[in-house]
This record gives C-alpha cells, structure tokens and sequence, in this order.
C-alpha cells in the first residue's frame, strides 16, 4: 500500500519529468538565451557551474538526506553524483517536491523550514541546461559537518530498539513498538530523541511515553516488543495486550503522547530553557506507535535505531500539553469520514479553546487520499489567526511544525481544520484501483484506511509567551 504510494509517487514525478522535460528545455533555452543577452541584471552569473554556484545551494540544502547514510536512496555530493542528476533536481527544484516542505511558506513560517528562493531554482535549471559544467576544482565549498549519533549532543542515557531484519525488496512495514526501561530512580529529563539506524529504511516515528506506578508493573521488559499492525490483523487492544502494556492487575497505565518522534530532515523538538521537558519513572516504555519502515531494494537490512535521553537536574517548569481535533480527538469530523469511491471530500472539525493557549507546534495528519490541509483560528473579535496551509498534501511528509515564535490563541477561538480528500482514479496515491470505499476506522494506522488529525501542542498562555523565540541555534 504505501509502497504502491512510494511507487506511483516516483513514477507520477517521472511521468510528469518526461512530458515536461520538452517545454523545460524550450523554457531552459529562453531562458539561457535571455540571460546572455542580459547577463547579471538580477545575480544570475553568465555561467553557471558546479563548484562555484551549484553545490553550494545543494549542500545547504538537499545533503542533509542525499548523501551517503542520508535518508535518500542517492546522494548529491560529488560533481559526478550531481552532473548524472542534475535535470531531474532542476525539475524537482521548479516544482517545489525538493527539498521536502509541503507547508505553504507565504501562509506561515517554521523553524528548520527548507526552501529554494527562485534564484537558486535558476540557478539550478540553468546548470543543468548548459550541460552542467564543473568550473573552477578549488572553489567547491566543504560538505557540512552532519552530526553522528545524535542531533544535539551526548546524551546521558541511549536505549536500544529491538534490532529489525528487512528482507531484501521488502514492502512498506508499519509497527508498533515497545521500548522498556528502568532506571535507577524517578528523574527529569529535558529532551528524547530518536536515531534511525538505517536512515534510509527508517521513514517515521510518532512515539508516546508509557508511565508506570513502580508497584503496579513487576516486570516492564515482559510481552512482545513488536507487532506489525497490517500484517496482524489485530485490534489496538490486542496489540497492546501482546505488548505486554497493560499494568499486572489489567489496568492501564499513563500514556503521555509525542514525546519521541522522527521524520527525515526534521530535528528533536529542543525548546528554550524553561518549556518543555518531561517527568521520566523509574519504570517505563516507550510506545513507539508507528515506526514505519519505507521499501528495501535488493538487499536485506538490520535496523539497529535507539534512543537517547538527555536529563535534566530540575522537573519540567512548563511541560508542554498536547490535544488533537479529528479522529479520536476533542472535536469530531464533520461530516464523519467516509470516502465514497470516485468523489472528492471535504471535512473539518472545530474547537473552541477554554483559556489562552501558547501553541509551540502542529501536526497535521492525513493518509493517502490527502489532497489539501488547512487550519487556523477565529478570535472572539472575528480576527484569524493563520496556523497551517498545505496546498498540496504528501503523506511521505508529515511534520511536526515548530512556530517560529509561539503563537497565542485566546479564549473562545475557535480552532478549525479543514481537509480535502481525492477518491478519485486522478489521485495517484489511490491505494485502490478501481477507487473504494474508505473510511476512517477507529485511528486504524493502515494507509489504506483514512484519518483526519491536527495535533497541537501547547502551554498554558503567559505573558510575553509570544515573543519568546522557538529557534534554538
Ligand atoms: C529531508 C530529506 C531530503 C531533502 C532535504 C532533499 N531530499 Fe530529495 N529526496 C528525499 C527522499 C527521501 C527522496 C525519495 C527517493 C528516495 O527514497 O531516495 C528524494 C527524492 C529526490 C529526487 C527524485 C528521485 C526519484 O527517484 O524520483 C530528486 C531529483 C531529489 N530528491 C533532489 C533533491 C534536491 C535537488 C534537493 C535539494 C534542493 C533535495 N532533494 C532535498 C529526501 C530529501
């Protein structure tokens, strides 16, 4: 299913490389041509080549994932690499599939957001026309340094997950993990990240916290760590059950959600001193409710991912709360979720916030018939606050989107998410063909079946809260 998402995604940004590639090239030609003619009037150089212009604009931008170990099944490091790709990245670069950012950046603006300006798109068009010259050796720029085993530092404690053998071209696998730990005494800890071992197998992570009450769990590490939630066609609870989650007298314990989560290209969420952070028990796991593994090529792969924890000496002053509108949320959608084949369908669903909220981060979340996905809040005083805007749904990215600044919503807004879904056979995400029927199925995580979630994540409003900057660089 998602593997079919993968293929037909690669295949339509292929379909479509080819029929445009025509009018590219007559657009590169004109463009090149008018260029010459008037040479730098706005920074474009009278020729572009790799070392001076083009790999500076890609190591900025597009080597964080295309390199060897990256996420992306190719890398873009060297001329050659970068020569041998450089239509199909003018291509992806003009119609803005890369670098990964679905969110509008003209509707609202995020930390870590990766977008080109349209004069690196130029840049990058007008290279590959003039047959990607290399320039000068000696001006070609140094790779940045990427971090090795963790994104922000040394952490104090590491937990492994539950080594997982790919065989060789294997499908999409989504699965649910547990992650046990027990640790000396109750502590704090200020930040939980979690490291792919393969990053290129190893596609997203949305991970709760599962708190014991020490004498309730005699033995956390009991149960399976896995179950792969297609394959097994079992309910949540059951899963839960086989997990070994539930506490010894059949109770279940606390759960605090997101609080580890992973997605190429996107760093753990590090908020300013003071926000954040988490209460970690002695006894405790993590749940990580969709590890999902994207497809395997010829050979078979040994994940070997972990997490690290970095503690803190104080419990968390402002722990950030978390809700969510939609499926299995505070507010329902409207009109329920159901997908008749070949119809497109629109949903939202709305909550009125009851006190001031400071909102540190949203997660839109939508599976294959995604089309478009939009929120914002109407104040009391009919002003609207402008979250999220994603023209163009892509279920391969789903970010956790980090506010520049927290952005305040008083009392009695009204949140409202607005979602489009495409049944239709023009769909190429379609996980069905002909189309079917599909409905959203009790949070079911299968991507053939539909969801319709905006999480936000939030402290309770205090003054200033708005001018504190969420960038921590
Ligand atoms: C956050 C990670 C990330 C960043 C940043 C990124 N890419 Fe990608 N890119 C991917 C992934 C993942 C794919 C999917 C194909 C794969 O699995 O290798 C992809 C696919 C592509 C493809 C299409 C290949 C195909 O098989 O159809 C091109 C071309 C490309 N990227 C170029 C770029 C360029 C140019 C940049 C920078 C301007 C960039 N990418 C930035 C992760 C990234």
């Amino acid at each position: 299913m998602s593997a079919y998402c993968w293929a037909s995604w690669r295949g339509a940004a292929l379909m479509k490389m080819k029929k445009n590639k025509l009018i590219i090239l007559l657009t590169l030609l004109c463009t090149a041509l008018s260029y010459s003619a008037c040479n730098n009037s706005d920074g474009i150089p009278a020729t572009v080549t790799f070392t001076e212009h083009v790999a500076p604009i890609l190591y900025n931008n597009c080597t964080l994932c295309h390199r060897p170990g990256g996420s992306a099944h190719f890398s873009l490091v060297t001329y050659d690499e970068c020569r041998k790709n450089a239509g199909a990245c003018a291509y992806v670069a003009k119609e803005r599939i890369m670098p990964p950012w679905p969110a509008d950046p003209h509707y609202t603006q995020f930390v870590g957001q990766r977008i080109l300006s349209d004069h690196d798109i130029r840049i990058l068009q007008l290279w590959a026309s003039e047959g990607a010259p290399e320039g000068p050796k000696d001006k070609l720029i140094a790779l940045p340094a990427y971090p090795v085993g963790s994104e922000i530092g040394t952490p104090d404690l590491r937990i492994p997950v539950q080594p997982y053998l790919l065989p060789a071209n294997s499908i999409d696998k989504f699965l649910l993990v547990k992650v046990p730990f027990l640790l000396p005494a109750d502590t704090f800890a200020s930040l939980i990240e979690f490291i792919p071992g393969h990053k290129n197998v190893v596609h997203h992570v949305n991970g709760d916290m599962v708190k014991y009450q020490f004498d309730k769990k005699a033995d956390v590490f009991a149960g399976e760590r896995i179950v792969n939630m297609v394959e097994d066609t079992a309910s949540l609870l059951q899963a839960f059950q086989k997990l070994g989650l539930p506490n010894d007298d059949g109770t279940y314990p606390v759960l605090q959600k997101s609080v580890v989560n992973y997605l190429p290209g996107a760093v753990g969420q590090k908020y300013p001193e003071g926000i954040g952070g988490y209460f970690l028990p002695r006894k405790g796991a993590f749940l990580l409710n969709d590890l999902h593994y994207g497809f395997t090529n010829k050979d078979e792969v040994m994940d070997s991912s972990y997490i690290n924890i970095f503690f803190a000496k104080s419990p968390p002053k402002r722990p950030v709360q978390e809700f969510q509108l939609g499926t299995l949320g505070v507010a329902p959608v409207e009109p329920d979720l159901i997908i008749q084949p070949d119809s497109i369908k629109h949903v939202s669903s709305h909550f009125t916030v009851p006190f001031d909220i400071s909102v540190l981060t949203i997660n839109p979340h939508m599976h294959l018939l995604g089309k478009t996905f939009k929120a914002y809040a109407l104040q009391p005083n009919g002003d609207t606050i402008r979250l999220i805007s994603i023209p163009r749904w892509d279920f391969s990215w789903q970010y956790f989107y980090t506010f520049k600044k927290m952005v305040k919503i008083p009392k009695g807004s009204t949140i409202v998410a607005e979602g489009i879904y495409d049944n239709t056979r023009q769909n190429l995400n379609n996980p069905f063909s002909p189309p079917q029927l599909v409905r959203d199925r009790n949070g079911s995580m299968k991507a053939t079946d539909e969801m319709f979630q905006f999480i936000i994540t939030y402290l309770p409003y205090e003054q200033g809260d708005e001018n504190i900057s969420l960038e921590t660089k």
